[in-house]
């Protein structure tokens, strides 16, 4: 293996985080700053307040991943760093900060794409292998990613509106529950019962497409009715009922796309991957076809930048390299 030792940066929405990987999967450091506080009392990420989190955090942070991984920059041989998609404000953040150590050190700079950075979290867990489907679940992204080799990535599938991170949030804003909303409606999930019919978004046959504005709707319409008829609905069913909706057409779809291309390795990915109930809905399904799962830890799954220090090692390998030009492109295409 080439010594291969990346100091990676993540600055693509609400966390700040630089991260020291080695040889692309020996995380020695992966320091991430959140900014989760700052925005609740907003329900959401304000893109000026992340912008300016990240600026006040990023030299901070930065020291901090060098010192934990008690490495100098004589031992670093790239920069990694997210260049999108995200809030471009805080891109820019993470991509300046890369380039000026990227200069100022002399070192080969890299632009790494946020959702492959997700991918690649699978990558510190357990070595990839090929053909490969990742399911990316997140605040920004639903995606069916398709590979057959490192760094080379096809999209067999999207979502057509809402990401199913940002419709856990809107449904538990409409439901009362405290931003980011996705963890409270998955923990109410588990205590109550889908005892409420709501659609499923399939989309044409054979479509690996999703979409979750209909979902979503129908969730709001439902409470809607129930209140004016002077009915309280147990929002923990509520939620189960939701919850159920999303997992039975992410697994569904997951599942048929994985037999279309005939792979035999699944891996899920982004903030989403942390949902309980899909977790162990997209473990029993893989089981049931004889298809290996790998899911990262929590820490891994939210945003980092040590799976973007993994997917930029494998780019440095490849001879990847961005020039001076380099800058944040909040819808960079994967
Ligand atoms: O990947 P991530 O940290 O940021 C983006 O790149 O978007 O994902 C954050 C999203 C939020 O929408 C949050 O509500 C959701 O992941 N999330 C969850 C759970 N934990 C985080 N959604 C459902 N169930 C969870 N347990
Ligand atoms: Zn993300």
């Amino acid at each position: 293996v080439t010594k291969n030792m990346i100091l990676s940066i993540e600055t693509s929405c609400d966390e700040t985080s630089v991260a020291v990987v080695k040889n692309g999967r020996e995380v020695l450091s992966n320091i991430v700053s959140s900014q989760i506080e700052s925005h609740k009392r907003f329900g959401g990420v304000v893109p000026e307040i992340a912008s300016r989190h990240h600026v006040e955090q990023i030299t901070y942070i930065l020291e901090e991943a060098m010192r934990e991984a008690d490495v100098s920059f004589k031992d670093i041989d790239a920069i990694a760093v997210t260049e999108g998609p995200g809030l471009v404000g805080a891109l820019l953040i993470g991509v300046n900060a890369a380039k000026a150590v990227a200069f100022a050190h002399n070192k080969p700079l890299i632009g790494v794409h946020h959702i492959a950075g997700h991918i690649y979290a699978n990558h510190i867990v357990e070595e990839l292998t090929f053909p490969l489907l990742t399911l990316v679940v997140s605040g920004g992204h639903t995606e069916l990613v398709y590979m057959t080799e490192h760094g080379s990535f096809e999209v067999i599938g999207e979502t057509r509106d809402d990401a199913v991170g940002e419709a856990y949030d809107k449904v538990a804003r409409t439901l009362g529950l405290p931003y980011p909303g996705g963890p409270h409606v998955d923990k109410l999930a588990q205590e109550g019962e889908a005892t409420i019919d709501l659609p499923r978004a399939w989309l044409e046959p054979g479509s690996y497409d999703f979409s979750f504005s209909g979902l979503k709707s129908a969730v709001i319409n439902t409470l809607h009715n129930a209140k004016q008829k002077g009915i309280t609905l147990p929002i923990e069913n509520v939620a189960a009922s939701f919850q159920e909706s999303v997992i039975e057409v992410l697994v569904t779809k997951t599942i048929q796309a994985a037999e279309e291309k005939k792979v035999n390795r699944i891996l899920l990915a982004g903030g989403v991957a942390a949902n309980k109930g899909l977790r162990s809905a997209l473990k029993k399904a893989c089981e049931e076809k004889g298809l290996t799962l790998t899911i990262p830890p929590l820490s891994l799954c939210t945003d980092n930048a040590a799976m973007i220090g993994a997917a930029g090692a494998i780019a440095f390998e490849k001879g990847k390299r961005a020039n001076d030009w380099l800058n944040g492109e909040p819808g960079l295409i994967l």
